[in-house]
């Protein structure tokens, strides 16, 4: 163990740049409620560094019993951890260390954040078997694996450079298909599912018009991106009248198994700590 029984747990997380980490306030709000003695603290660490750090973990010295890896380790550090679970290997990058016997252990929770967050706000989600994911970046890999867990039978992936989709829908095998952007509309008909997974629109870039309406019965529009919280598609997606699931539930529910890990205790999901995201996502906008 990194420390002994008596002191408090202490977690981090990594990542170059790190001030604009949000995990902090969500695991020192659950550490407070849980009446817990721990700390989470984000620690700048520059990829020439990671090793080290990582070695400072192994052998105790950090202190710290594990934590969270953000941009851009996520997929670096698959190869200096001591063991990757399944789900960490098939999206080719890991979100949560812990350390587990003096060996170093590393998952991914974004698929888990996705379906955790669209089982709480929009149950029945996973009724569909069609979806369209825009984008084909290091998140949409997290995405894609949750779908094909919750049995979607056809997955398109739609994205700007059509290599980058063929190349992901090449390592999820047949269920995945990979389209440019002059595919889109015709593949929005009939999905059950849209998910986005890119910046598109903000910053003043051109969103291209998309009729979600002729979508399927009872079909989600959702996005993984929640700064703002209503991004240039959903806002679109609403005005038509369809269902929408904001991406800042996913952040959250990301986030309950490494604190379970760490701390010992499942922490929850609220509208209390949603509140929380909001008002500091307002004072930093
Ligand atoms: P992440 O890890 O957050 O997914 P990423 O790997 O940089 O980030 O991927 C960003 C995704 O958003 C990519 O699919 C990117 O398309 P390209 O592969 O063509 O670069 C997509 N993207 C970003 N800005 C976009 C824009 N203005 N229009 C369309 N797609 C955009």
């Amino acid at each position: 163990m990194a420390s002994p029984a008596n002191t408090p747990r202490r977690a981090f997380v990594i990542g170059d740049p790190i001030r604009h980490s949000r995990s902090p306030l969500i695991h020192r709000h659950w550490l407070d409620r849980a009446g817990l003695a721990g700390g989470y603290d984000p620690v700048a660490v520059s990829a020439a560094d990671l090793p080290a750090f990582v070695a400072s973990l192994k052998d105790g010295s950090s202190g710290f019993c594990g934590g969270n890896v953000t941009i851009p380790h996520k997929e670096a550090i698959l190869g200096l951890a001591d063991e990757a679970d399944a789900t960490a290997r098939a999206i080719g990058a890991a979100n949560t260390l812990w350390l587990e016997n003096g060996r170093l252990m590393a998952t991914n929770t974004d698929s888990h954040g996705f379906s955790a967050n669209l089982d709480d706000v929009a149950p029945g989600w996973d009724r569909g078997k069609r979806a369209l994911v825009l984008g084909a970046g290091g998140a949409s890999r997290a995405i894609i694996h949750a779908l094909l867990a919750r049995g979607f039978g056809a997955i398109a992936i739609v994205n700007r450079t059509e290599d980058r989709a063929r190349a992901l829908a090449e390592r999820f095998g047949p269920r995945v298909t990979a389209h440019g952007m002059d595919g889109l509309q015709a593949l929005v008909a009939g999905a059950d599912l849209f998910v986005n997974t890119t910046s598109l629109g903000m910053g003043g870039s051109d969103v291209p018009r998309i009729d979600f309406t002729a979508m399927a019965d009872k079909a989600l529009v959702t996005d993984i991106v929640y700064v703002p919280l209503e991004t240039p598609l959903l806002a679109m997606a609403k005005r038509q009248g369809m269902r929408t699931a904001d991406g800042l539930g996913m952040l959250l529910h990301q986030a309950v198994p490494g604190f379970e890990k760490w701390f010992g205790v499942r922490p929850q999901v609220t509208p209390e700590l949603r509140r929380l995201l909001i008002a500091d996502m307002e004072a930093h906008a």
